[in-house]
C-alpha cells in the first residue's frame, strides 16, 4: 500500500468508532468465541492486512443480512487505514451490532492473538507483493506466516488468498504446497467464475483497470501430512 499520510485526529477518531476496535486482542486469545458471543458451530474469519476494511465490512453486512452467525476480525498494522474501516462499520451500524471487529497488529503476531484451532477462515487479500527476490521472506504468504495460519485454523478451517500479482500468486501456490496445504479452489480469473466473492478496495481498483484477479483456497495440513518436496524460487 502506498505510504498513508499520518491522519489528523487519529486518536479521537479511533475513540469515536471504538465500539468496533478490540484494543487488547491478546487478552481474548482462546476466548474469541465467548467474547463475541458466538455459538460453537458459528464461523470466525480473520482477515490479515485489511487496509480500509471494505472487504470486512461488506462481508459482515452480507452475513448479517442473511442471518448467518458469522464474525470477521480484520487486522492491519496501520491504524490510519484501520480507522477508516471502523468508521465504515459505524456508518452501517453505530451500535456495534455489525459482526466485525478491528485489530491493530502485525500478522506475524497472530499466534499471540489466537489460540490453536480458534479461526475457521484466514483471508489474505492483495498483500504487499515484495517483488524483489531478495525480499521473499517479507511476503505474508512465506512459510512461517503459512504455519501461523495453519496453527490457528480449526479442523474445518480454510485459507483464502486473492491478488492481482501473478508472480506472488505462483509463489503462494508453491509455498502452500511446500507447507502441506491442500488446494481446494483455484482461479486465475476469479471474476469469470461463479465462486462467491466479496471484492476488496484494491480488487475493485485493479478489476476496473481490466486486470484479472487470482484466487486460491486451501486447507491446512492435518497432523501427520508430509510436506511436498521443495521446488521453485524459495528452494533456490
Ligand atoms: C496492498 S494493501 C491491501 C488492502 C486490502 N486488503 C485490499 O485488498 O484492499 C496491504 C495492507 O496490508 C497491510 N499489511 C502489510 N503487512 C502487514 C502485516 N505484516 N501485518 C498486518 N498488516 C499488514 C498494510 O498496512 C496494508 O493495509
Amino acid at each position: 500500500m502506498a505510504r498513508m499520510r499520518k491522519k489528523k485526529n487519529l486518536l479521537p477518531r479511533l475513540e469515536r468508532a471504538g465500539v468496533y476496535l478490540i484494543p487488547d486482542p491478546a487478552a481474548l486469545r482462546g476466548n474469541w468465541r465467548g467474547a463475541l458471543g458466538l455459538p460453537p458451530d458459528a464461523a470466525l474469519t480473520v482477515e490479515l492486512g485489511c487496509g480500509k476494511g471494505a472487504f470486512a465490512v461488506a462481508t459482515a453486512k452480507g452475513a448479517a443480512l442473511r442471518g448467518e452467525n458469522t464474525w470477521i476480525v480484520a487486522l492491519d498494522k496501520v491504524r490510519e487505514a484501520l480507522v477508516v474501516g471502523m468508521e465504515s462499520a459505524m456508518a452501517e451500524d453505530p451500535s456495534g451490532a455489525l459482526p466485525v471487529r478491528f485489530v491493530a497488529a502485525d500478522a506475524a503476531e497472530l499466534d499471540k492473538l489466537f489460540a490453536p484451532g480458534e479461526a475457521d477462515a484466514v483471508c489474505v487479500n492483495f498483500c504487499d507483493p515484495w517483488p524483489s527476490k531478495r525480499h521473499y521472506k517479507r511476503r505474508i504468504t512465506w512459510d512461517p506466516f503459512l504455519d501461523l495460519y495453519a496453527a490457528i485454523l480449526s479442523p474445518r478451517g480454510v485459507f483464502r488468498f486473492k491478488t492481482d500479482n501473478e508472480p506472488l500468486y505462483d509463489f503462494t501456490l508453491e509455498r502452500l504446497a511446500a507447507r502441506g496445504f491442500s488446494l481446494t479452489a483455484l482461479s486465475r480469473d476469479l471474476h469469470a467464475t461463479d465462486i462467491p466473492n466479496v471484492p476488496t478496495e484494491y480488487e475493485t481498483r485493479f478489476s476496473a483497470m481490466g486486470l484479472p484477479i487470482y484466487f486460491a483456497e486451501a486447507v491446512p495440513p492435518r497432523p501427520g501430512t508430509p510436506a511436498a518436496p521443495e521446488t521453485g524460487e524459495a528452494a533456490r
